[in-house]
């Protein structure tokens, strides 16, 4: 979401004559676009916040501004907290961005409206020119979720019409993109949050873990390849030993490909933030090195039941680490790391077959 954001804030200043650098050195403008999901996100902002100040001072004339939901959250204390910033916009008001980096003006300008309606449909973002394209289907969130504050920093759930999201798609398909995550693959992201009914009765999830795992199985008797990624959270308030157990026994029986897990992080504005913290610090630490060292287990097990299968594989580009392999996602979208070989380029699709497994990844022979 990051991403995409940034690549429509980036189609719209250049329609306003902006162009871009890899060089923060040399920009006129610097803009950081956030996060404000977890406290940790927030946090790796503010240490960037206070690098690009060095910039700043050594050419003050350069707009240095902040955008998306942090700029929503918390843009009292931020503005405190970084009394340099020019700039301050939600993540509804990008399309004033010209304007507001136009108005030179001693105060910092701020402009954290939340609108209705707007999804930017009519904006084509600024895509680099990888393999992937993001298109968003929906903006905002009508959930409210206890723990979260999408619903207050992004505000009200709206889609993107769906002939917008077709030209979208015609668009970046005609342009040669090869992968759109929109996503029509035996894959699916199902965050279940926690294991134990009284929780997810307390975060306001509007499920049951039976009507969940219903959910889990339906949909692996019409798709029997299907793969499920989901996230997590630990130490949510109230959150005891029997709950905690709970949610290790639903990662057992669905028994996820992959998965985010997260320390409960009190967000202002939402409805848990009142209720504190129950589960202290160490204490969510050993939840959450117990969750991700199960899914470790779970993820090694069901990607070493894939050696000998074959996949076709869309070629993303050079492999992080590993000298001479190229890495792709198989349709599970699991990363396959396989041999380059010169006749391959990113955007081919290839068939592998799997040699061995990691957690993590599928190391293959090409076919
Ligand atoms: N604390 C910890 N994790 C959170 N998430 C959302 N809000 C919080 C919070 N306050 C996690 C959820 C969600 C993912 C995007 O971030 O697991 O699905």
């Amino acid at each position: 979401m990051n991403i995409a954001d940034s690549q429509t804030v980036t189609a719209i200043l250049r329609r306003a004559g902006y162009a871009t650098t890899d060089n923060p050195g040399e920009a006129d403008v610097i803009l950081l676009n956030t996060c404000a999901i977890r406290e940790h996100a927030e946090a790796r902002v503010l240490g960037r916040l206070s690098d690009l100040a060095r910039l700043k001072s050594a050419h003050p004339e350069r707009k240095l501004g902040l955008l998306g939901c942090m700029a929503q959250h918390n843009r009292a204390a931020l503005m405190r907290k970084a009394p340099w910033l020019d700039l301050v916009a939600g993540p509804d008001s990008y399309r004033r961005l010209p304007e507001l980096l136009g108005n030179a003006s001693f105060d910092p300008a701020v402009d954290v409206r939340l609108d209705r309606t707007e999804t930017y449909a009519d904006v084509s973002p600024e895509y680099d020119n990888g393999v992937r394209a993001y298109v968003t289907a929906m903006r905002g969130c009508d959930k409210f979720c206890a723990f979260c504050v999408v619903p207050y920093v992004r505000g009200r759930e709206r889609s993107v019409p769906a002939c917008d999201i077709l030209r979208e798609v015609h668009q970046l398909a005609a342009r040669g993109v090869k992968e759109i995550v929109l996503k029509v693959q035996p894959y699916l992201h199902l965050p279940v949050q926690s294991g134990s009914d009284r929780v997810l009765s307390a975060m306001g999830r509007g499920y049951t873990t039976e009507q969940y795992l219903h959910t889990v199985e339906y949909l692996r008797s019409a798709i029997p390849n299907i793969a499920f990624s989901t996230d997590i959270i630990v130490g949510f308030h109230s959150e005891d030993e029997h709950d905690f157990a709970a949610t290790l026994g639903l990662m057992r029986t669905v028994g996820y490909d992959s998965a985010f897990m997260f320390k409960y992080s009190l967000r202002e504005h939402t409805r848990a933030f009142k209720l504190g913290d129950t589960v202290s610090e160490v204490e969510k630490s050993r939840r959450l090195a117990e969750v991700i060292a199960l899914q470790e287990t779970i993820s090694l097990e069901r990607n070493r039941a894939l050696v000998g299968h074959e996949f076709p594989v869309l070629v993303e580009g050079p492999a992080r680490r590993g000298q001479g392999m190229l890495a792709g996602k198989t349709p599970q979208f699991k990363t396959a790391l396989f041999p380059a070989v010169p006749c391959i380029k990113p955007g081919d699709t290839v068939r592998v077959r799997v040699d061995s497994a990691t957690a993590h990844s599928l190391t293959c022979a090409l076919v």
